[in-house]
């Protein structure tokens, strides 16, 4: 992605639907016979990736529109999710409670490491085994196996998503009651739920600590229309912040946004909600903060690099402490390469600005980290080069075009 900063973003933009909601909610759809209709799908690889992992099972996908998608498990025939997929979208995992409740058993490989961090999926396992499933690794594989789940109650040791999804889907066609104590309250936690009550699952507390799920004998069709994807907000919030813009995010999660906005607004940005979004500006400086990413919601750890290049051009030093993902500062290395001053002490990094970043080639290393380097090259003099932008087309949809109908001069490199 080259970008040739310095402008402004202005105008208005309009969000694409959840990319971390879209994944489980598509897995959902095995868990019934009947066809399912999703609505605002994102177009992104990702989404691309968990149509081929269904349709390695038998699940049969069709694109109704551009953003509708119909899945139909009628035809389910296999139970394995393959190395090759789960290595290269770690989501795929999620596939492990449908396919248990609905077949009886899954093989599903193990994700292996990542990018940001060890990303473990122990909970995932302890909440099915806890459901009553046989479990046992092999040759990199967890292979499960319950001729009916049972409800339990299930504490977390970690308010995991991943793992919270899993349980919740699992233990909707389960005999009896599932508690899922310590449980993710995200968003997109909620929004699966919404969808598998859709599918006539029985569900309460979603969203919260604790979540009841009274299993049902069998799930049917539904239509499902997606939540917007708060994680894009932010990034375009931090983007026209950092380029000192003023833009209206048109249908924009208020109030999954909330950290975000308080944490915005301490640092000087101008934030209104206008009728159907929100508005942000930024007239003035920016000022310092101090940030710790947290699980929702608190301040989410998705939208940590975008800040930090954002807070690289505040009148002061920022301290970002980073509490979900052990590695996840690799952006600050390429940011540094562009003028910022950022000293890193194990989960915290001191950011000191204002500086005056100039363009670069840097290199992506994940989804998010490539967003923070785009807020980066959008504020910064002269040209930057973003390699790696298959990073980027996992979890953003159109970024560039939208960013260009914002006023951005970036485009996409042909041999990318
Ligand atoms: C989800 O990942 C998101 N992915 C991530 O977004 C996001 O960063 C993360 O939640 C945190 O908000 C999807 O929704 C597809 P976790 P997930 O399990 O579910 C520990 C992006 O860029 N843990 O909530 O994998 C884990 O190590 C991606 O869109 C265990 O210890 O995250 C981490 O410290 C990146 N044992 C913490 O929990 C387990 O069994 C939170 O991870 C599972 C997790």
């Amino acid at each position: 992605m080259i970008i040739h900063g310095g402008a402004p973003l202005r105008g208005s933009v309009e969000l694409s639907g959840s990319k971390n909601a879209t994944l489980p909610i598509m897995m959902a759809s095995a868990l019934t016979d009947e066809p399912v209709t999703i609505r605002n799908v994102p177009r992104l690889r990702d989404v691309n990736t968990a149509i081929e992992l269904l349709g390695g099972l038998g699940v049969a996908a069709r694109w109704l529109g551009e953003h509708e998608l119909e899945l139909n498990a009628h035809t389910l025939s296999g139970h394995e999710a393959p190395y090759d997929l789960v290595k290269t979208m770690r989501a795929s995992f999620v596939v492990l409670g449908p396919l248990l409740a609905r077949a009886g058993r899954a093989r599903v490989s193990t994700p292996g490491g990542c990018a940001i961090g060890a990303r473990p999926v122990g909970l995932h396992i302890a909440g099915v085994r806890a459901l009553g499933a046989r479990v046992q690794l092999r040759h990199g594989y967890v292979e499960a196996h319950a001729a009916r789940l049972a409800g339990a109650r299930i504490w977390l040791d970690n308010p995991s998503v991943g793992a919270t999804e899993n349980i919740l889907m699992a233990a909707t066609l389960a005999r009896g009651r599932t508690v899922i104590e310590n449980a993710a309250r995200e968003p997109e936690v909620a929004d699966l739920a919404r969808m598998l009550a859709a599918m006539g699952a029985r569900i309460s507390g979603a969203g919260t600590h604790v979540i009841e799920i009274e299993g049902v004998e069998r799930l049917h069709g539904a239509d499902h229309t997606v939540i917007p994807d708060r994680i894009e907000a932010g990034s375009l919030m931090t983007a026209a912040a950092a380029t000192g813009g003023e833009i209206v995010i048109s249908g924009a999660p208020v109030n999954d946004l909330e950290a975000v906005i308080v944490k915005l607004r301490e640092a000087g940005v101008e934030i209104e909600t206008v009728a159907g979004g929100l508005r942000i500006a930024r007239p003035g400086r920016l000022r310092p903060i101090e940030l710790r990413t947290l699980p929702y919601p608190g301040f989410p750890t998705d939208l940590q690099a975008q800040m930090m290049a954002m807070l690289t051009l505040a009148d002061g030093a920022s301290v970002i402490t980073e509490t979900i993902f052990e590695n996840r500062f690799m952006h600050a290395q390429e940011l540094m390469r562009m003028g910022a001053d950022i000293v890193m002490k194990g989960a915290t990094a001191v950011v000191r600005g204002p500086s005056r970043l100039s363009g670069a080639p840097v290199m992506a290393t994940d989804l998010r980290a490539s967003m923070g380097l785009i807020v980066a090259g959008l504020a910064a003099e002269n040209t930057t080069s973003v390699s790696r932008v298959y990073h980027l087309d996992r979890g953003y949809e159109a970024l560039d075009r939208k960013l260009a109908a914002l006023g951005a001069s970036i485009e996409r490199a042909a041999d990318e």
